[in-house]
């Protein structure tokens, strides 16, 4: 027993240091064949001992399949944001403004400006208790979890200069490669690529499942020590020590004895951010001493003694070739433009966007036209000037079509919509191929092999006209085709077999209503338990669903209004998929039965969802907003005073967390 004890300490101890030579510093000494060994090795005592269980493990790091709903926690010290800056002129103001409120002597740390999502860390007694996001900057999410999954940051510190408490800041982030391979493979399977790094990193961080997570290739770099008993006094040693203790800090922090070096340092980046390995928007310059820090102090939203320059966003100058109009999963007109292949902040760009007919207009667009791009914080770069001093003599202008490009059909546009739309919904052949798209897609019914070009095959061959036609595929209908062998049929038509077991809420997702996302079904299949009665609901009953309002309800309508839509959902019942929520099984009582309730704070013992789960359970309904139907009010911490007021002019009954859950209770028992 000892032994073993002593081995999975020593193991946990090797595998941290690896991680550390591998995702810190760079440079492994053993190879990943070694490594998973010795995982392996810890793996297998911690199962067949789970007495010596440590969430802190380095084999805990890969998530699990739990969804979780993120608890909020508040920050001991507040997160505040940086007053920006564009211009050199700005920081010109900044350096006389800090001489003039402090006679002490002191130098700037000059930072790069991570493009992620900033975190959080809590460290007890050398191990990792919580990581929060930014939040309001007074609490955020504990998202514990799922940054466990961040191999370069340290779940435990062996060295002994640590704090008993400290907390430390910085950004997480996902590097451009590891970003441009998993938009590949996502592409490949269907699903929708992220625009940029940073939403993804913002949009992992966020996701309910931390295996997926894992699965992820985010990075952290930390940028601040905060604490009362910080190992030294200026920014700089503090964050050296961080360094020390496993932290990944960038190497590219440089003092500055004055404004001047600043300049130096912001041209340097501002024309090499390319080659790093990971997006930056601006540097960060802050005030090195802590005595000065403080003398300095802050403002409401931000320190006195630091602050950021944003770089400009990046353009180029090419020509315009010509412009191609797209037609969405939902019908919606998108002019693209062709252009020159030039280089804008490290990438080729061939194409860009014109959102919309006003666009082409106010840009006064002709073929041929030198036009500026501008990355943005899309996919593709936008065009936001023209030349026209370099227009060519003889041009055409650019004229928004009239007729759908790939059906033929007259568009339309809605009065005070922006963009043009082909009505043809149930012919165009882009917009049946992308609500099929959409319906295997992994976040929908998750069909496996089932990328674009498939679809467009299986299209072009007239097997599949919509979603349900899956569902009558055939081997022999298929084989022959080009690039389906037979083992990739096979593959398609059991993962086609396997969708019928996917939950309600994402069937109603895949069915690709407008506005009708993955939240939006979640909330509905909650509220309403099947197809059918969703189909016989009214629009008032629809309304009660937790953030459905007017447009989600009309949309829901307008679609079952139409009938080969119901056809499509009648075929798919009939091939079995799940029209029934399982969340009718979870009903545990009706205690709560006809109660209106309405749910308002923060709570102790699970967060506002769980809350509301808890109600619908038994049988009540949660309501939004207090009336005199309303039966009761559960008020948890920091209940607004609006609400507070309003109850209690109604005289309506006020329940505390605890005496919410007695009520359960009482009539479970
Ligand atoms: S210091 C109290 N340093 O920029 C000052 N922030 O508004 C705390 N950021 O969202 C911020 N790189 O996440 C600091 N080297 C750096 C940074 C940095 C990126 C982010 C930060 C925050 C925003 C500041």
């Amino acid at each position: 027993m000892e032994e073993t004890a002593t081995r999975i300490k020593e193991l946990r101890g090797i595998l941290n240091r690896h991680n550390h030579l591998y995702y810190v510093l760079n440079e492994p000494v053993i190879s990943d064949q070694e490594f998973d060994h010795l995982m392996k090795e810890l793996e297998t005592l911690e199962s067949d001992f789970p007495e010596y269980y440590d969430a802190l493990s380095p084999s805990q790091r890969v998530g699990n399949d739990i969804s979780q709903e993120f608890v909020q926690r508040d920050h001991k010290f507040a997160m505040l944001s940086l007053g920006n800056t564009y211009s050199k002129e700005d920081l010109a103001d900044f350096d006389i403004r800090i001489k003039k409120l402090t006679e002490n002597q002191f130098s700037y740390i000059c930072e790069l400006k991570f493009d992620g999502v900033a975190i959080s860390l809590t460290y007890q007694n050398g191990r990792l208790a919580y990581a929060t996001t930014r939040g309001d900057g007074i609490r955020g999410d504990d998202v514990t979890n799922n940054v466990k999954t961040i191999k370069s940051i340290p779940l435990v510190i062996r060295d002994k200069g640590v704090p008993e408490y400290f907390e430390i800041r910085g950004e997480i982030l996902m590097p451009r490669d590891g970003f441009e391979k998993m938009n590949q493979e996502r592409i490949a399977n269907g699903e929708i690529a992220f625009a940029n790094p940073r939403n993804s990193a913002s949009g992992t961080i966020k996701m309910l499942n931390s295996k997926e997570v894992a699965r992820r290739p985010l990075d952290c770099y930390l940028y601040l020590l905060a604490g009362e008993k910080l190992p030294a006094n200026t920014h700089i040693e503090n964050l050296k020590h961080a360094r020390d203790w496993g932290f990944k800090v960038s190497q590219h922090m440089e003092q500055a004895s004055n404004i001047e070096s600043v300049y130096k340092y912001i041209d340097y980046w501002q024309s090499e951010k390319s080659t790093l390995p990971f997006d930056i928007d601006g540097i960060v310059i802050k005030v090195n001493e802590t005595e000065v820090q403080e003398e300095l102090g802050f403002t409401a939203k931000s320190p006195r003694w630091a602050i950021s320059y944003k770089f400009p966003a990046d353009q180029a100058e090419t020509i315009l070739d010509s412009v191609d109009f797209q037609v969405g999963r939902t019908g919606a007109i998108t002019p693209v433009a062709n252009l020159q292949a030039v280089l804008l902040a490290g990438t080729t760009v061939k194409r860009a966007s014109i959102h919309n007919e006003d666009q082409i207009q106010q840009l006064d667009l002709f073929l041929g036209d030198t036009v500026l791009i501008e990355k943005g914080g899309e996919i593709i770069p936008k065009i936001v000037g023209v030349k026209k001093d370099k227009r060519p003599i003889i041009a055409m202008q650019v004229q928004f079509i009239k007729y759908c490009p790939e059906c033929k059909t007259k568009l339309v546009k809605i009065s005070g919509k922006a963009k043009h739309y082909c009505p043809n919904a149930g012919q165009c052949p882009p917009q049946i191929k992308g609500r099929i798209e959409h319906f295997v897609s992994r976040k929908a019914m998750n069909i496996d092999g089932f990328g674009t070009e498939t679809v467009d095959l299986l299209f072009q061959q007239g097997l599949i006209r919509n979603v349900a036609d899956l569902y009558t595929l055939k081997v022999e209908d298929m084989l022959g085709l080009p690039g389906l062998g037979k083992k990739s049929i096979l593959h398609l038509l059991d993962s086609i077999q396997k969708s019928k077991i996917v939950p309600f809420q994402r069937v109603l997702f895949a069915l690709g209503i407008r506005f009708i996302g993955e939240t939006v079904a979640k909330k509905m299949a909650r509220s309403i338990f099947s197809m059918e009665e969703l189909l016989a609901s009214s629009k008032e009953r629809l309304l009660e669903i937790e953030e459905v309002g007017d447009k989600i309800a009309d949309s829901f309508l307008i679609h079952i209004s139409i009938p080969e839509n119901l056809e499509i959902i009648q075929r798919l019942t009939d091939h079995k998929l799940q029209m029934e929520s399982d969340m009718r099984n979870t009903s545990l009582s009706e205690v709560l039965k006809e109660k209106s309730i309405v749910v308002s704070g923060v709570f102790e013992s699970m967060s506002r969802n769980e809350l509301k789960q808890l109600i619908e359970h038994h049988g009540g309904k949660n309501i939004s907003s207090i009336s005199k139907n309303t039966s009761y009010i559960v008020a948890g911490k920091n209940m607004g005073p609006i609400k507070l007021e309003k109850a209690n002019n109604l005289g309506i009954k006020i329940l505390t967390e605890q005496e919410f859950l007695d009520i359960l209770e009482d009539k479970n028992s």
